[in-house]
């Protein structure tokens, strides 16, 4: 049942929180302009996100480190115009958020200009000062681990984080941290399910998996991926395939995040 269903006004962080407490999973998606975003918020989806994944399956490049402010602004301005509902989610981008300075103008944009409800942004301990001085001065704030692909340089390559012991203890470090410091989400990318699942037991924050497993509070999915535009990892899945029009392949996902059907087995990293 989406929030609308339930009686709900727009979805919040409070909302989100409440849906974790009371174990009803988040469905979240990403948007880059208002039409698409229309589809989604019209179809339940609790979250959109304006991911910079925009700059590999918008603009084309082959990372998101070229992904501007003014690039996130711009998408984000056209998605807050085609939703009405749906909790708006803007990625900060690359080098956007290097100190807690930065990172404050960056986002004041970002709420400002793009209507972001929430920033995200990716990084384990490194970020903590950063989320505590946002959050602090009014600023929510989605944290991303895992598979960071602003990182991608760094890590050498897109591949499964936390599979070892003490990069798993270190995720789940990492996480409790960034709670403390006032994250209001938390995005795992690319984990084992065991461990996303243990982290999300671990948090009162919902947790909002990709590649992540169904043990999460949540599940977010590249649009593009879920419509077969793009060739998605393995952990994605064509909704569009078999179905008549995105409106239904969009209500598809929703329906199978929220009774736990997605992702499956065959979907599951481990
Ligand atoms: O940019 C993006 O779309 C994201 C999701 C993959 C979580 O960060």
């Amino acid at each position: 049942m989406s929030e609308r269903a339930a009686g709900g006004g727009p979805v919040t962080v409070r909302t989100l929180r409440r849906m974790k407490a009371e174990g009803r999973r988040i469905a979240a998606l990403t948007a880059y302009d208002a039409s698409f975003a229309a589809i989604l918020d019209e179809a339940g989806v609790d979250v959109v996100l304006v991911g910079d994944s925009l700059g590999m399956v918008v603009q084309g490049h082959d990372s998101t480190v070229p992904v501007t402010l003014e690039d996130m602004v711009y998408h984000a301005r056209a998605v807050a115009r085609g939703c009405r509902r749906a909790l708006r989610v803007v990625d900060m981008p690359f080098g956007s958020y290097g100190d807690p300075r930065a990172a404050f103008e960056s986002a004041v944009r970002l709420m400002r200009e793009g209507g972001a409800q929430v920033v995200k942004l990716e990084g384990g301990a490194v970020q903590r000062e950063v989320v505590r001085h946002l959050s602090e001065r009014g600023i929510p704030v989605c944290a991303h681990l895992g598979l960071t692909p602003q990182w991608v340089h760094k890590l050498g390559g897109y591949r499964l984080q936390g599979r070892e012991r003490e990069a798993a203890e270190r995720m789940r470090a990492e996480a409790r941290l960034l709670e403390a410091a006032g994250a209001e989400l938390l995005v795992l990318e690319c984990v084992p399910a065991a461990l996303a699942a243990r982290i999300r037991d671990e948090l009162a924050i919902p947790v909002i998996g990709i590649g992540a497993g169904a043990g999460c509070d949540g599940q977010v999915l590249v649009l593009y991926d879920l419509l077969g535009v793009t060739a998605g990892p393995r952990f994605a899945r064509d909704f569009l395939a078999g179905r008549g029009s995105v409106r239904e392949a969009v209500a598809a996902y929703v329906a199978a995040v929220r009774e736990g059907s997605f992702p499956g087995p065959e979907e599951t990293l481990a």
